[in-house]
């Protein structure tokens, strides 16, 4: 069987690499690593193929960034030459970025077989791009693997046949179970002279919080304050480093440290010990649930709703005051605690390999 994996951008990294890993594992299986280039820093890219070893793609599309329609349609139009090239049996698409949405169009015109990993999630919020994403790729896909119960409740009150439906796990999690026990202490920790001391850790990349500068500016005074009560670190993903350039940042303080962004095992490192995560991430939201630290989502939806019924995900919405109430609340010991969510444990990865090789 040839499978094609497509990835584009950071979160698909940590992603394909465990069911990779699972299907190299078995008898009868070419595998073929397609990367769309929607993400192609050095640290946005190339230190999660290193740390996660995932092999160099064996097609690297080059797309960049560019607005939605023309990204989409970039991947769409440098994919189908390598999908009619390869002839696979399955296509593999992962989470909700641009790069997803563009290789389902192109499989599906195509009549080539889709797997979408990570498939059902909802935010029911359709300013999201990942949400229209995720809409439009779970209609194409021909294998659906859910991530929790509340994927497959979803898909099916969508019309989507049961038997397509596959609940398999996390395999964000998969990533994090192997790799854990490498992610030694952060030596940022030193750096920012935040060595054995609480700190909170922040990533904020969302549109809808980082595109205008006013939102941004609320958030940014917010952490302002929050760094004068907890040391806190943010690595700015470069979608937010751009727009704080047109922000006035000259009293940011000085226990507010702005890092480039960081690779995938210090960024484990530092989440393990943080005091709490303030975030907007998808993914984030899943490894602090797992990870057992508080959480603090800055968005007023999660497509991710089992780490708020189950784990330690607290959604603030952009209310600010909220947000500091909530940190404030955990440093005086009282935060959340939570539990892991049924098959977030490790082995995710192989259970797709198990239904597709069946
Ligand atoms: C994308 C995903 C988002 C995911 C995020 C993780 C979509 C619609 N969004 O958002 O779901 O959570 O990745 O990081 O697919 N840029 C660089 N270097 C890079 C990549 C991007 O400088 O390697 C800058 C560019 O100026 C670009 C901007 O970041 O315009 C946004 O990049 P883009 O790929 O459009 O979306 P993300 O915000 O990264």
């Amino acid at each position: 069987m040839q499978i094609v994996h497509v990835v584009g951008a950071r979160p698909n990294f940590m992603k394909v690499a465990p069911v990779r890993a699972a299907l190299a594992g078995r008898e009868g299986c070419r595998q073929i690593l397609v990367h769309t280039g929607q993400h192609y820093d050095a640290f946005m890219s190339d230190v999660f193929f290193q740390q996660l070893e995932i092999p160099e793609p064996d097609y690297n599309l080059g797309v960049g960034s560019a607005s939605h329609a023309q990204q989409t349609a970039e991947i769409m139009q440098r994919l189908e030459p390598v999908v009619l090239d390869t002839k696979p049996d399955l296509v593999l698409v992962y989470g909700d970025v641009n790069s997803t949405v563009a290789a389902a169009l192109v499989c599906s015109k195509l009549l080539v077989r889709i797997g979408h990993v990570e498939a059902g999630l909802r935010s029911f919020d359709r300013t999201m791009p990942e949400e229209i994403n995720r809409v439009l790729t779970d209609r194409l896909a021909d294998y659906l693997f859910t991530p929790s119960k509340d994927g497959n409740d979803n898909l099916l009150h969508e019309g989507v046949g049961e038997e397509k439906i596959h609940l398999v796990g996390n395999v964000m999690i998969d990533t994090l179970v192997r790799l854990l026990p490498r992610a030694g202490d952060p030596g940022l920790l030193e750096q920012l002279r935040l060595a054995g001391k609480p700190y909170s850790l922040v990533t904020l990349h969302r549109p809808s919080n980082v595109d205008d500068s006013e939102e941004l500016g609320k958030i940014l005074a917010a952490l302002n304050e929050i760094s004068g009560k907890i040391g806190v670190i943010f690595p700015v993903h470069p979608r937010t480093r751009q727009m704080m350039r047109d922000l006035h940042l000259d009293k940011i303080s000085p226990t507010l440290h702005l890092v480039e962004p960081i690779g995938y095992l210090e960024f484990l490192a530092l989440q393990r010990k943080a005091t709490l995560v303030i975030t907007d991430s998808g993914g984030i939201q899943e490894e602090s649930t797992f990870l057992g630290v508080p959480c603090l989502t800055v968005r007023e939806n999660t497509e991710r709703p089992i780490t708020v019924d189950v784990g330690t995900n607290i959604l603030v919405g952009r209310d600010m005051g909220r947000l500091k109430a909530e940190v404030t609340r955990i440093l005086s010991g009282k935060a959340r605690t939570g539990t892991i969510p049924p098959l977030w444990d490790g082995k995710a990865g192989e259970r797709i390999a198990d239904v597709i090789l069946g």
